[in-house]
């Protein structure tokens, strides 16, 4: 359970906390009273046993982009330089997100071109499709749950299409995804452990035999190039396929919720809902105002690899530091009135929704074209979509999202 040690709570040993408790119980249900509770000791917080908690919008980016902080407690045992493999018996993460530099570079460096500016505009025709086709289906139903039916299957359907996962696949992969991802909050109550290591090795399993396939007939998708890469040895098999779930999950539990956490926001607010479907190119702004205002990842963690000063405390070498970005959106220094869900305030997208660094978010610019396709077309299909009945959160921890919500095509 510590695969996705970027995004997961779970591992810092502080459990127990006050803090943590906070977080595990009402904390995430609305975080934002835990936020100003903990600003009031300042941008940089101590919690009674000594976990650190940052909600200061500057600061949170001053430390995702500091080299002194790093995503791992311990380095990892290795003989040389070159490609990591796995050991037997250490519980690694091995993808992007659990990696310090070195070796973080040269793994990233393998997945970026498929996420570059001119790669990102051939996947619209795509990512239409598969929005208006759902759009369609729920348009028939009249009332439905928007979560199971739209702002779940869009994410896996997109992912699926770019890496190129073949239809006879998409069934398994979307299971096994499913599950996988449930894991990258890090949270006891999304883990069901057996279940999810059996789901992680039948992902993998699928993921050889698919790259099997594309090293011996490439085509134009992510996971051929992948598939190059290891042929060259520039990439090891447990990063291979460390760094194939990573694609995978890394967009399900967040575009869901990129998804229906700004379908919340619009619907409880009628007046911004109307000024939507007058200008469906407020899509993008929308997407932007929902990441800032109600950020499918609320939080990460970072670890000083030595004893560093900041903000007027002295922080020793390891001790974990939680990187509120859910709150540093609701920084009033930053953000004017920013309890308020506003699609109209000025354009900025300084927000830290993808954080910020050399993790920032990979997967960004197709996050905000899904974001962007999405908020555009919910209007063109259902202008008169309504709530229809209570939401439900799910519990979550960093991450958050709904569990359903109800509508009414209208
Ligand atoms: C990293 C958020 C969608 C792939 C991150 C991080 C955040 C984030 C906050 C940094 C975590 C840290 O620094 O500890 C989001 C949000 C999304 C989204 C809010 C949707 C609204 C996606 C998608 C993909 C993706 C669609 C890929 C298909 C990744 C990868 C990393 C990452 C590979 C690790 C980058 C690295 O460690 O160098 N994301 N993400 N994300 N994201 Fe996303």
């Amino acid at each position: 359970a510590r695969m996705y040690t970027g995004l997961s709570w779970a591992h810092a040993k502080v459990r127990g906390d006050e803090f943590s408790r906070l977080m595990l119980t009402t904390g995430m249900r609305d975080p934002c009273p835990h936020y100003r509770r903990l600003r009031e000791a300042g941008p940089l917080a101590l919690s009674s046993s000594g976990v650190w908690a940052i909600t200061g919008h500057r600061l949170c980016g001053q430390v995702l982009r500091d080299s002194r902080f790093g995503v791992r407690t311990v380095p990892y045992q290795r003989d040389a330089q070159g490609p990591l493999e796995y050991q037997q018996g250490a519980e690694e993460d091995f993808s992007v997100l659990g990696l310090d530099p070195p070796d973080h570079g040269r793994v990233r460096k393998l997945a970026a071109p498929a996420f570059r500016p001119k790669t990102m505009a051939s996947y619209r025709p795509a990512i239409e499709r598969v929005t208006y086709e759902l759009l369609d289906r729920a348009a028939d139903l009249g009332s439905f749950d928007l979560m199971a039916e739209l702002a779940a299957p869009l994410p896996i359907r997109v992912i699926a299409e770019l890496l190129g996962v073949p239809d006879e696949y998409s069934g398994p992969f979307r299971d096994y995804g499913a599950i996988v991802a449930k894991s990258i909050d890090g949270s006891p109550s999304a883990m069901n452990v057996p279940e999810l290591g059996a789901a992680t090795r039948a992902l993998e399993e699928l993921f050889a035999e698919l790259l099997t396939r594309r090293a011996r007939e490439p085509g134009n998708d992510i996971l051929s190039q992948i598939a190059a890469d290891h042929a060259a040895d520039r990439i090891s098999p447990r990063e291979v396929l460390a760094l194939c779930r990573i694609l995978l999950i890394a967009g399900f539990e967040t575009t869901v919720n990129l998804v229906g956490n700004g379908m919340l926001a619009l619907l409880n607010d009628p007046e911004q809902w109307a000024a939507l479907n007058a200008r469906p190119e407020l899509a993008t702004a929308v997407t932007e105002e929902t990441l800032r205002y109600d950020p499918p990842v609320q939080a990460t963690i970072r670890y000083p690899r030595e004893t560093v000063h900041l903000a007027g405390r002295r922080i020793g070498a390891a001790e974990p530091m939680y990187v509120l970005t859910g709150a540093a959106g609701r920084d009033a220094t930053v953000f004017a009135d920013p309890d308020r869900f506003d699609i109209r305030r000025p354009a900025r997208a300084d927000h830290l929704a993808f954080g910020a660094g050399p993790h920032y978010c990979l997967g960004a610019p197709l996050a905000r074209l899904e974001g962007e396709v999405f908020f555009a077309a919910v209007p063109a299909r259902l202008p008169r979509l309504v709530r229809d009945g209570p939401a439900v959160r799910r519990p979550m921890m960093a991450l958050r999202g709904l569990a359903r919500l109800p509508v009414r095509a209208g």
